[in-house]
């Protein structure tokens, strides 16, 4: 069944999980007030950097499904469904999401709803949020009965948003009245329908799924993170622990990779408002606090890492940088590690020089001082260290032979254990380091 569906927000979220609802058949109107990008959108010009996203939106522009506004008003008349997908930044100095986007977009919504709506809560937000969008949707009287809300937090990978939207491990949705929950069923029926487990459960149950998800992937990455240095100083592999533990069933391989710390646009958020909303609640949760905690020193010792390896000092050293966002795959620097190691390098005197096959945004203003190199090997030439910061897929396949030959000092260091000693040393590399080995 087709269902005539509202995006508000087309960020990250709201493009792809418009995208793909019309893909799956529903009507789908996507709304943005920045008239630029929904210029841009119409014609099919894409804002993010996610795989097969383009020919998605174009495919379903085309077909008529999929269209774009600036207006939430009369976008929100007659629709079936409208979900929230604006930003929920957190507070700079507490960590607490700030809701005043979702707030101020239920309040338009308000005005435009006529004839039973859903008012979908699919922005990640503090566990009591979909109550108060109520709340500001029912103050407008003829409301009361032809509206209901429900939370349906979306667990999307950046880089692999598509797939995990098609191909979900679960669609959890949060919701208390009858008709409204089975029209999120008819919205993801196409999906669920290959047997994909449909939760349904209370509003602050699924507020809460979302928090408590991204926290554990959390604590959990800072775990094997911590493990890998346990490894080091005891002579064991952190790549065969990884895999000696992950074949536990009650542990799972996946997000047992060890890295230079985690970021995004998510878990650095949403971890630190799970511990605020916790702490406003009078709720202990020691061990989110702690992985935050030991994520910030670990970006910080990559530096002292990096130093360690040339000699015990940066001054004047040149030091380039294989990856500059905060995972491969995506153009996204939110919170990605190389904005606090850097700058680390800087102060310690290294002169840093980067490259990034997503060719990121606004990295002057990002990483002051640094130099954008346009291929990996103008990066490597004189260089005193290769960094690989990012694990791109392409990385693998580089010429590293070609890239030691104009090195000054051929010593690679490895963050994502995504190379191999073994074809580094054929390169011709004097030092290859790598993590937890
Ligand atoms: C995450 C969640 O996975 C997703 O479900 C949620 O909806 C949004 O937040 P995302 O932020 O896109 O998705 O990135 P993800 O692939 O989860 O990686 C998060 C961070 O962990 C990145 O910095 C990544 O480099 C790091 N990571 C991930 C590791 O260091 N090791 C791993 O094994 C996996």
């Amino acid at each position: 069944m087709s269902v005539k569906i509202t995006m508000v927000g087309t960020g990250y979220v709201g493009l792809v999980t418009g995208a793909c609802f019309a893909e799956i058949g529903h009507q789908v109107i996507c709304v943005d007030k920045d008239e630029k990008k929904i210029n841009n959108l119409n014609q099919g010009i894409i804002p993010i950097y996610e795989p097969g996203l383009d020919e998605l939106v174009l495919r379903n522009i085309r077909n008529g499904r999929l269209k774009f506004s600036t207006d939430v008003k009369t976008s929100s008349s007659e629709r079936d469904a409208i979900f929230l997908c604006v930003g929920t930044p957190p507070h700079p100095e507490t960590g607490a999401a700030d809701l005043q986007y979702v707030y101020a977009a239920a309040e338009e919504v308000a005005l435009g709803l006529d004839g039973f709506t859903v008012v979908v809560t699919k922005s990640t937000v503090p566990v009591g949020t979909n109550r108060q969008v109520f709340g500001i949707l029912s103050k407008y009287g003829n409301l009361k009965n032809s509206l209901a809300v429900a939370s349906n937090p979306e667990f999307l990978r950046e880089g692999a948003a598509i797939t995990d939207f098609m191909e979900p491990d679960r669609v959890v949705v949060g919701v208390e009245n009858d008709r409204a929950a089975k029209l999120m069923r008819e919205i993801y029926e196409p999906i669920v329908a290959a047997s994909i487990p449909f939760v349904q459960t209370s509003i602050e149950s699924a507020e809460v799924i979302k928090y408590a998800a991204n926290g554990f992937l959390a604590v959990k990455l800072s775990y094997i993170n911590e493990v890998s240095d346990l490894c080091e100083v005891v002579g064991a592999n952190v790549s065969d622990v990884a895999k000696g533990i992950g074949l536990d069933k009650r542990i799972g391989s996946s997000f047992l990779r060890v890295g230079p710390g985690w970021g995004g646009s998510c878990f650095p958020k949403d971890s630190m408002a799970l511990h605020k909303t916790a702490k406003d609640f009078g709720v202990t949760m020691r061990l989110i606090e702690s992985a935050i905690i030991a994520n910030d020193e670990r970006k910080l010792s990559m530096a002292d890492r990096v130093k360690k390896y040339c000699g015990g000092s940066l001054q004047g050293k040149r030091i380039a940088i294989l990856g500059l966002t905060f995972k491969g795959q995506t153009d996204d620097m939110r919170e990605s590690p190389s904005l606090v190691i850097i700058p680390q390098l800087q102060r310690e005197g290294a002169i840093v020089s980067a490259f990034d096959p997503s060719q990121p945004e606004g990295i002057d203003d990002l990483l002051p001082g640094i130099t954008i190199s346009s291929t990996p090997e103008e990066l490597c030439v004189n260089a005193d260290a290769l960094v690989i910061m990012t694990e791109w897929r392409e990385f693998r396949s580089y010429d590293y032979a070609n890239f030691a030959k104009s090195m000054n000092c051929k010593v690679a260091i490895d963050l994502r254990n995504l190379l191999d000693e073994k074809s580094m040393q054929m390169a011709g590399f004097d030092a290859y380091h790598r993590l937890g080995e």
